[in-house]
């Protein structure tokens, strides 16, 4: 079926995981190119819906429950709530955001499951899996970690590795791990339901290897042949677990549905919620479904959620799954446990109003054919020399102008030049271009041209200089201004799904309601006598305060991180009691301390020992200034050989603990003793 025989779409985004907030990894890969898209859609008059919710099932959330001594309920009501609003916020614009803990949700999931059971398609099997003894549980997915196969990443989990995104089975790790007790587990028999991939396999290589290689993205595509040509099996849709969907059949107490069995299923309950008319949506064949992901769900959106629904036999098959590949932060992965990432509900908090410039740049640096780096510099960059320096700058231009010499009515336009007809003809060809690049899902593309046309605005006022010729041509001027204007307009229309924030503040200060599609490429948009409101600037520059303060925030992390990680030496060779007894530690007091000249570390200290006062110098001046320390009791090892610190004989060494960042404390009594007490 070709694309204008769709009556309707379908778009679905990944159901994000309730174990943490959103952040703009999340954003670069799914939301922000859904929402582009369906924007678009929108515009174009088409029936569109999109479809999101927040995942609740699972062990990641179990597991987050479980570190922070709160029920799996708590965790879920807790960061459903915190990614709702901050959706809302950011101008994600779902027609329903609903959840997985749902009663809708949970009889969906489950009468899915019932009919596929009662139909005979699963495979019962009883087979040995991982248990922990201590805690006396199963050890499904991430509740089992171990090195991966394929990459050696040493805290792969029993589902799936995040280092190189392979999907795993537990008894795929090499050296498992119970991730509760850390203990190495048993083997216990248990019985779970399997769908067999297997009987897909004829199907899915139709379906995918012959129906999609051209529309299909290259990685999506690829991820896909490589999953059926090494052979598809059966897979567990089932899990010993007490968080989910219960397993509606006799003789499954205290199983679940697997979470990639109910989570998928759920874009089907939140669009029974959405509307009684539900059906259309998924079962209609000129309904066309589009499911917007990162590249680590392109498995379970392409060939087991497909599998499913063909098992099923109701619903219709996605057209599309442009999947993203994953968007780094400053160099480094991003991470919800090691706390690095941009949340978005944090950034909506300190950039408030500046909604689009995420938005831009997410989609400016899209990761749509490879990994990608956001960065604070780029952010500001991007900001300042692609917002405001020319699309900001255009508009201003134009309205600023228009303000001056016509009081914000839009001036006739008279006799065009040939130049004047160039710039007209190239308005009329950008929704095409635009369009082109979004019908194919290339929204970095489709973003650089609707940037163009901003850049034709500029060129066009910078090679026609109204602001010169206005005092000697007030006629020109007025088809110069009239022109511009149009491009203005036109904009409004153009980069509504990429700045919806910015073009509804530029409508009302073009006094223009939104207009559909296809009045985009129209270069009368805005009629001679219109009146327009008061301009004000569309962006605004962002400092290197502002960009320094999120950095900082970022290294805060990276010592936290470094600290939390720092594992302590291992132990030093054994050394006999006759050696230990060999050094003479003892409690002396410091009476007087100086910087040694011309050195960053050294201190000069004399040091009653209760034999008597010597002179110890000691690396720890970036630490302590000399007046802190007067009058320490400190340990002091008094018979090491006595050694010469630029030229200052030093009779001894003062003991100090290093912390994981280099830091020295002293060792010292915790209550006052005589001095040269012995330290044994
Ligand atoms: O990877 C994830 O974050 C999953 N929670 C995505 C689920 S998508 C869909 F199937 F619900
Ligand atoms: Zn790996």
């Amino acid at each position: 079926m070709s694309t204008k025989d769709f009556k309707r779409y379908t778009v679905t985004t990944a159901l994000p995981y309730a174990n943490g907030p959103v952040h703009i990894g999340h954003l670069a890969g799914v939301y922000v190119p859904a929402d582009i898209y369906v924007r678009y859609l929108r515009a174009k008059g088409e029936d569109v819906i999109l479809i999101g919710g927040s995942d609740e099932h699972g062990v990641p959330i179990t597991i987050k429950a479980r570190n922070e001594g709160i029920t799996p309920q708590d965790v879920v009501d807790k960061y459903h709530g915190i990614i709702k609003k901050s959706f809302k916020d950011f101008g994600i614009s779902f027609d329903v955001y609903s959840r997985t803990s749902n009663e809708m949700h949970h009889k969906t999931a489950s009468d899915f499951f019932k009919k596929l059971y009662d139909k005979g398609d699963f495979i019962e099997k009883t087979s040995e899996q991982y248990y922990d003894q201590e805690n006396k549980m199963f050890l499904a997915d991430r509740y089992i970690t171990g090195a991966c196969p394929h990459c050696g990443y040493e805290k792969a989990y029993g589902d799936q590795c995040e280092s190189c995104g392979t999907s795993l089975s537990a008894t795929d790790l090499i050296k498992p791990k119970s991730a509760l007790s850390g203990n190495v587990p048993v083997m216990k028999e248990t019985k779970h339901w399997y769908l067999p991939l297997d009987q897909y396999e004829p199907w899915l290589k139709e379906w995918i290897i012959d129906g999609h290689k051209k529309d299909w993205r290259p990685n999506v595509y690829g991820q896909c042949k490589s999953w059926i040509d090494s052979g598809l099996h059966p897979r567990a849709v089932t899990r010993d677990l007490d968080w989910g969907v219960k397993v509606p059949i006799k003789g499954a107490d205290n199983k679940v549905l697997y979470v990639w069995f109910d989570a998928p299923i759920g874009y089907i309950s939140a669009t029974k919620e959405l509307t009684p008319d539900w059906e259309k949506y998924w079962k209609s064949e000129d309904s066309k479904l589009i499911h917007f992901i990162g590249k680590d769900n392109i498995v379970f959106h392409c060939i087991i959620f497909p599998a499913m629904l063909k098992a099923e036999g109701s619903y219709i098959m996605p057209e599309n799954v442009p999947a993203n590949e994953f968007l780094n932060l400053e160099g480094d992965k991003i991470s919800t446990s090691r706390n690095w990432a941009v949340w978005l509900h944090e950034y909506l908090e300190d950039f408030p109003e500046k909604q689009d410039v995420l938005r831009y740049v997410l989609t400016a640096n899209a990761p749509e054919t490879k990994d990608n780096d956001f960065t604070w510099k780029d952010f500001q960059t991007r900001n300042n020399s692609e917002l405001v320096a020319i699309l900001g700058n255009f508009v201003n231009r134009a309205l600023v102008l228009s303000k001056k010499y016509y009081d914000g009515v839009v001036p006739e336009r008279g006799v065009t030049t040939d130049f004047d007809n160039e710039v007209l003809e190239a308005i009329k060809a950008f929704p095409e271009k635009v369009s082109k690049q979004l019908d194919n899902y290339h929204f970095r593309e489709a973003l650089r041209e609707t940037m163009n046309l901003a850049r034709l605005g500029n060129k066009y006022l910078a090679d026609t200089e109204p602001w010169k010729v206005v005092k000697t041509d007030e006629q020109r001027v007025q088809t110069i201004m009239n022109i511009a204007l149009q491009i203005v307009a036109n904009l409004t229309i153009i980069a509504n799904p990429f700045l919806p924030f910015s073009m509804e503040k530029l409508r009302k200060m073009i006094n223009l309601d939104e207009m559909t599609w296809d009045k985009s490429g129209d270069t009368e948009l805005l009629k001679a006598s219109h009146q327009m409101n008061k301009p004000a600037l569309l962006f605004e520059q962002i400092d290197d305060k502002a960009i320094e303060a999120q950095v900082q925030r970022l290294l805060d992390t990276k010592k936290a991180n470094e600290a939390a990680e720092h594992k302590a030496a291992p132990q030093k060779e054994s050394i006999s009691f006759d050696d230990f007894t060999k050094l003479d530690i003892r409690v002396g007091t410091i009476l007087e301390a100086e910087k040694v000249a011309k050195t960053k570390k050294l201190l000069k200290l004399t040091v009653d020992t209760g034999i008597d006062t010597r002179t110890v110098v000691s690396g720890i001046a970036e630490f302590f200034k000399p007046e802190e320390i007067i009058g320490k009791q400190v340990s002091i090892l008094l018979n090491l050989a006595p050694r010469k610190l630029r030229g200052i004989e030093s009779q001894g060494m003062i003991l100090m603990a290093e912390d994981a960042d280099g830091k020295l404390v002293f060792v010292s009594p915790t209550d006052v003793v005589k001095q040269g007490s012995e330290v044994k």
